[in-house]
């Protein structure tokens, strides 16, 4: 039985939104979409999720040394149904709007639910011999364990643990927060839960993703913070933070240097090279003096080709490269930054910076 079920079963009351509180630090459960990650407060405990310095001295990093990222070739069915019928590439605002509305579908699936009803589903076509349908109930099985191992089990995309490993250790006070390219600004919230009292201003040109993804993300969702007054680890919600969303394309931000921290999580590997100054300059333009950058992308890995390759028609609406954290660090370094820090978590690479 999960905690929750424990404590209701017990005659506990829980609030209907803020069913964690500071007496669950410690605690993990499997929720139907997502986990529930409050262990590891922390950071010496974090850093087993943080591989940080494998390179002392990034000036001597060479791209021939590296050589260059991975590009995910396979389309998703949508885009190539879309070119086929307009005889256009998608362009590219669309191609996000496509992938947003795709890859928020996984998001509010109720996991378990769903693999039993395809489990029933294949063996009532194999009873029958009903090939064809048995071919497409496991597809989505294999899907389905996919993602409920990816996004449940392994909590590989959140990685809350990761994330505030990646994260811990900033020299800032009530932040002013940049997201960049937010999505569902999961990322907006740790930080704002880590460093509480400032602002997270989040942007993102789909809307879709202010009135969905980031609209109906759960408000009973707990992030693992701090309490401003004592110091010592506490539970935010959503619902709690200073979070303002814009649906805006980066390139027309009203914003001068103004941020103590800009971040972007999955951003920069959508871009091919020619493009990638203007995207480093997008993270250096907002900022304080002294102010932080984060970036995480996607790992090299097989693990990710294999996701890629197995999820394409949910993820690849859009350009994509994996890279690894030389490669990520070097593209980094060579448009103006200096990495204060750099290593992977589970499924992407992250990096803390300032500009020279
Ligand atoms: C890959 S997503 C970020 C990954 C995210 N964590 C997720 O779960 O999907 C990148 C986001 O950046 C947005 N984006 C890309 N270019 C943009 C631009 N020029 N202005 C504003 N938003 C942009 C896209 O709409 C998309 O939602």
């Amino acid at each position: 039985m999960g905690w929750q079920a424990e404590r209701m079963a017990s005659g506990e009351s829980a609030s209907d939104t803020h069913p964690y509180s500071r007496a669950h630090i410690g605690l993990t459960e499997l929720m139907p979409r997502y986990r529930v990650e409050l262990r590891n407060p922390d950071a010496t405990s974090l850093d087993r999720f943080f591989d940080a310095n494998q390179v002392s001295d990034w000036s001597q990093v060479r791209w021939k040394d590296v050589g260059k990222p991975y590009r995910v070739e396979d389309r998703a069915r949508g885009r190539q149904e879309w070119e086929a019928k307009h005889q256009e590439d998608m362009p590219v605002q669309t191609s996000w709007e496509y992938f947003n509305r795709s890859f928020h579908e996984w998001f509010v699936k109720d996991v378990p639910r769903e693999l039993g009803e395809v489990k029933h589903d294949l063996k009532a076509h194999l009873a029958r011999f009903r090939w064809s349908e048995v071919k497409a109930a496991l597809g989505r099985y294999i899907h389905l364990s996919l993602w409920n191992y990816v996004q449940r089990v392994e909590d590989g995309i959140w990685d809350p643990r990761g994330k505030r490993a990646l994260f811990q250790g900033l020299d800032v006070h009530k932040p002013r927060i940049l997201f960049l390219g937010a999505a569902e600004g999961y990322e907006a919230m740790q930080l704002s839960a880590m460093y509480p009292g400032g602002e997270a201003v989040l942007v993102d040109y789909d809307a879709f993703c202010a009135t969905d993804r980031f609209g109906h993300f759960p408000e009973t969702y707990p992030f693992l913070g701090t309490d401003p007054a004592t110091g010592q680890p506490e539970v935010w919600y959503k619902k709690q933070m200073n979070l303002h969303y814009m649906v805006d394309d980066i390139r027309n931000l009203p914003f001068g240097k103004e941020f103590d921290i800009v971040i972007s999580v999955g951003l920069l590997e959508h871009f091919p090279d020619s493009y990638k100054p203007e995207v480093m300059e997008w993270h250096r333009q907002f900022l304080k003096p002294g102010g932080y950058t984060i970036l995480t992308t996607p790992r090299d890995q097989w693990k990710s080709r294999l996701y890629y390759k197995i999820m394409a028609d949910v993820m690849n609406y859009t350009y994509r490269e994996l890279m690894n954290i030389r490669q990520m660090g070097l593209y980094v370094y060579e448009n103006g930054f200096d990495i204060v820090r750099h290593g992977f978590i589970k499924v992407h690479n992250g990096i803390v910076a300032k500009p020279r």
